[in-house]
């Protein structure tokens, strides 16, 4: 039987012509939803799940916020409110038509494409005949349409199109035979494909949330009388700073006095304990706007906190994390950077500099791609992924496979406790702080930063001409963090131009070498925070095609390299930039100071300070995610979550 999924037309809001609806095919069922979970259990009287759930939610709600829910645990009965739209329709309706007190509760925070964002859709799912069992779900169960059907043969009534509402009807069944959710929950999930959290509470079993996880991110919060689930840390942070990373295909139950762990077989387990570094305020705006206008200006702090402690006392950097020996490190023929979106360019900022240190051959792949590429990787090759969350499960399906063909894997993260680290040989973790704003910045500056250390210690490790140069590098990186300072001190024109700019229908952006990466950055930060076109060229391409598109008054940003950039870089940029001035273009050329060569042909020049040419990407970056920032604001667009975006893609 053809099960349909409602699809939305884009732009128009209207429901496809029902001719159009097809059956799900394996590729459309993979799209599921990617959301932010949250689960509390305190002592019997303490009253306080709706107030930490609600909270908690609102840290997560950067993962998805097109419908957000709640279930509560009152008396002998499950209460469960939801609502489309972002979280304050549902605190808004809560506030309305107020929620009981209780002990016991689960929330959630919805990205969907797969059952569309409306109140029968948002989670939690209720499942058996009374509705005693509430469920919530971040995922996708890949075989939800077979089972679906079994259930209706059965009799069972559904009362929303997404795949979690099979599970929570499952779980109620299996509860009604067991009369145990831990051991409900261990008799479901082996029978469930593709990747999910799970968490549920049932009416009959007060002060317990169950929850499940395979590839997908689950952690665990110890508190005092009170222990918490979320996504991420963030769910619970504001409670407790004590957490516990659980592993694969795991079920954790939580109670007031701790959590029990054990496989899907039901094995015990434990978690790994570890102590979150940063505290509330740091997921807090402080006193920005947007959390996006916070970040920007953390990312001192980003780059200097990732460059710690990388430093013996006779200045050799060490990498005490990389669990890979030197013997192994030295033997690599190859590394390729594996990533998606901003931490892409990041990768692609530093092939220049790995290359030119270590002499190793660097390729950059965009995760999705090399997956299904059938890539040329062995154990010679290193193969590094870069990613904020630790979660998308595009790079992480390109560290498995990668894996499985023998390579060696690191990757460069800022999430502990995720689940790229886990999965990967060895990590290097960038201390960029959390990242709550969709758009990535400061973790883009510390991606760059963790790679140049990496290729640093490379380079240290393998002898060779740049070996020796890895100290002085160092030290240039380390005055990086105060040149940012001094540059977000000097953005007003930046922030004017934006202004005057608003209603600009097409922005494109050039730059060569390293300056070519930070142009495509520079573009999509503007896509998807301002939904206009915008798009980075290599400049030396301008004349092999896009130079057609330069029309009087388009607005072109230039990233100019250092005048002691090699191979006379600089003079070739100087020369694209008359180019497209001579076509008409108004040029917006970001230039170190000092370099007065650019200025009788820019409209506009954004001065960046003076550092080593591999270096510049982290201060010329910064202009253009402030641009975006502004342009953003000043269409009244919502900065920190763009339209149709989640800040994990959790599905591939
Ligand atoms: C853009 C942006 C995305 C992410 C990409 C990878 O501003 O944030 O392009 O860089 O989705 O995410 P992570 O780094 O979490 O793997």
């Amino acid at each position: 039987m053809a099960y349909p999924i409602p699809l939305v037309a884009a732009g128009a809001g209207e429901p496809w012509p029902p001719e159009l609806v097809r059956a799900p095919t394996a590729r459309s069922r993979r799209l599921a939803d990617m959301c932010g979970i949250v689960g509390y259990v305190g002592r019997a009287a303490d009253g306080k799940a709706l107030d930490v759930v609600l909270e908690g939610l609102a840290r997560l709600e950067y993962r998805g916020y097109d419908s957000a829910g709640v279930a509560l645990l009152d008396g002998d009965h499950v209460e469960t409110r939801k609502k489309s739209g972002k979280l304050a329709n549902l605190r808004a309706d809560i506030e309305a038509h107020p929620l009981p007190a209780s002990a016991t509760g689960i929330g959630h925070t919805r990205w969907a494409t797969h059952g569309g964002p409306t109140d029968e859709n948002a989670h939690p799912h209720r499942g058996g005949e009374d509705g005693r069992l509430a469920l919530i779900h971040n995922g996708i169960i890949e075989n939800f349409h077979a089972l679906k059907g079994e259930l209706l043969a059965s009799g069972v009534r559904f009362t929303s199109e997404t795949d979690t509402e099979v599970v929570a009807h499952l779980l109620a069944a299996a509860y009604d035979e067991v009369g145990d959710l831990t051991e409900a929950m261990r008799g479901v999930v082996s029978g469930l494909a593709g990747a999910f959290t799970l968490l549920a509470i049932h009416a009959d079993q007060p002060g317990v949330v169950v929850g499940a996880r395979r590839n997908s991110p689950l952690v665990v919060g110890l508190g005092d009388g009170a222990t918490y689930l979320g996504s991420d840390v963030a769910a619970f942070i504001g409670h407790t700073r004590r957490a516990l990373e659980l592993g694969q295909d795991q079920i954790v139950t939580i109670t007031p006095e701790g959590a029990t762990i054990t496989d899907f077989d039901g094995t015990p387990a434990q978690g790994r304990a570890y102590e979150v570094t940063w505290d509330a305020a740091a997921a807090e705006k402080g006193g920005y706007a947007t959390f996006m206008e916070k970040e920007i200006h953390d990312q001192p702090h980003a780059v200097r906190d990732t460059l710690l402690g990388r430093t013996d006392s006779d200045g050799r950097l060490v990498l005490d994390e990389l669990r890979i020996s030197e013997e192994q490190l030295r033997s690599i023929e190859r590394i390729v950077v594996v990533a998606c979106g901003t931490a892409a360019y990041a990768g692609m900022t530093a092939k220049y500099a790995i290359e030119h240190w270590t002499r190793i051959p660097v390729e950059v792949a965009l995760a999705h791609e090399f997956r299904y590429s059938d890539p040329v990787v062995g154990a010679r090759t290193l193969v590094v992924s870069i990613s904020q969350s630790g979660e998308t499960m595009d790079t992480l399906m390109a560290v498995k496979h990668a894996r499985e063909l023998g390579a060696m894997t690191i990757s460069v993260c800022n999430t502990h406790g995720s689940t790229i680290p886990r999965e990967s040989d060895a990590v290097l973790y960038t201390h960029a702080g959390p990242e709550i704003a969709v758009a990535s910045t400061k973790a883009f500056l510390a991606q760059i930063t963790a790679c140049y250390v990496l290729g640093l210690y490379l380079a240290q490790l393998r002898g060779g001409s740049y070996a020796d140069d890895a100290q002085s590098v160092m030290k240039e990186l380390g005055e990086v963090p105060d040149k940012i300072e001094a540059l977000l001190g000097r953005m007003d024109r930046v922030h004017e131009i934006a202004r005057f700019m608003a209603d600009t229908r097409s922005v494109l952006f050039l730059g060569r070498h390293v300056g070519y990466p930070v142009a495509m950055e520079g573009a999509l930060k503007l896509k998807e925070l301002a939904y206009i076109h915008a798009e980075g060229f290599a400049a030396g391409e301008l004349k092999h095609g896009p130079i057609a598109l330069i029309e009087p008054g388009q607005p072109v940003f230039v990233v100019v390299p250092s005048p002691t950039s090699e191979h006379g870089l600089h003079g070739k940029v100087v020369s694209n930039i008359q180019e497209i001035r001579a076509r008409g273009a108004r040029t917006l050329v970001i230039a170190e100071d000092g370099d007065d060569d650019v200025v009788p042909f820019a409209d506009e020049v954004i001065r960046i300070p003076a550092t080593a040419p591999l270096l510049a990407p982290l201060l010329a970056v910064v202009p253009l995610q402030v641009f975006a920032l502004w342009l953003s604001t000043a269409k009244g667009l919502d900065v920190d979550q763009p339209r149709n975006l989640a800040k994990s893609v959790t599905v591939e």
